[in-house]
């Protein structure tokens, strides 16, 4: 993978209590590698590449919405790598073709093994067995978070970041906000909005951040890929005032939680907030398919 060749454009939301918020637009990096998963990719894929395995092979895993899982099958096209996906619920064996994300990463050149929700949950031994089958496969984890993803985020960080008080991103496993809060400056806290209910969150990026200088904050809307009218309607708003699309899994929900919390006078004021702009726009359309089953007003832009 190559270092993108355009600079990130930072955009300035608004001043409201005095608190300035502005959104890196990471989602502008690539068109189908979007976000903190280039980044989250970028020395993964490096570093197997370097290492000429004879077969190259790269396997991931994910649900069937998954950002990650798109993102590697398009990685995988344009590097000429195959990809695997193991994907959660075997149920979808029969009907992933009405699934957006699992229809592109089909036409990506991704090929799918379908688990059981209880094998996927125990990831450490799908991973031996894949290892076993697949010696010269690249594994990467679910939703990319590793060393080598936190080592990638620091790119998402420059010269133009160092003057905010808060960098602010959507927390699903983790990683991009390891990577923010290891490449931080001293005098800069990170916010993460957790999507996931998941209470080891906390440890796992302190595990790989070795920084505590980051604040985990809820921001689950009542559970993961949980859409409801609200965040609909906050999602259109947005994009209405600032022609910004966001996604209704996390940069809508991490968007909606933020400026409740600006309008709230949690922040002092003065404070300027950098949120990221992680991507994830993918994740629209099969939002909208869902939303449409239910008639309810759709994400439009
Ligand atoms: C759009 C988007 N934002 C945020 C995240 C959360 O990133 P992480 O899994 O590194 O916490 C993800 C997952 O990769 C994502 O797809």
């Amino acid at each position: 993978m190559q270092f993108p060749s355009i600079e990130i454009p930072v955009q300035k939301i608004f001043t409201q209590n005095s608190v300035a918020l502005f959104l890196k637009r990471e989602d502008l990096i690539h068109p189908d590698i979007s976000g903190n998963k280039y980044w989250k990719l970028f020395y993964n894929i490096n570093h197997y590449l370097a290492e000429n395995p004879a077969a190259p092979l790269i396997i991931t895993f994910g649900g069937a919405f998954s950002n990650h899982i798109s993102a590697v099958a398009a990685l995988g096209k344009s590097e000429g790598i195959p990809t695997l996906g193991i994907i959660r619920g075997d149920e979808l064996k029969d009907n992933w073709q009405e699934n957006s994300t699992l229809k592109k990463a089909f036409e990506n050149g991704m090929v799918f093994r379908f688990v059981t929700r209880e094998s996927y949950r125990n990831k450490a031994a799908l991973t031996n067995t894949l290892q076993t089958e697949f010696p010269n496969a690249l594994i990467i984890p679910e939703g990319g978070t590793n060393a080598y993803a936190v080592w990638g985020i620091q790119h998402m960080l420059s010269e133009g970041t160092k003057e905010f008080d808060y960098l602010c991103t959507a927390v699903g496993t983790g990683g991009t906000a390891a990577g923010l809060s290891k490449f931080a400056k001293e005098n800069q806290s990170v916010l993460g909005f957790k999507i996931v209910k998941d209470n080891s969150l906390e440890d796992s990026i302190l595990n790989l951040s070795r920084r505590k200088n980051f604040k985990l904050i809820e921001a689950d809307f009542g559970g993961y890929g949980k859409i409801n009218a609200e965040i609909v309607g906050f999602i259109n708003e947005f994009y209405n005032a600032y022609k910004i699309p966001l996604d209704p899994v996390y940069t809508g929900k991490m968007m909606f939680k933020l400026i409740n919390m600006i309008k709230s006078g949690y922040f002092a004021e003065g404070t300027k907030i950098l949120a990221m702009h992680t991507g994830g726009l993918q994740g629209i359309a099969g939002a909208n398919d869902f939303l449409k089953s239910k008639n309810r007003e759709l994400i439009n832009f």
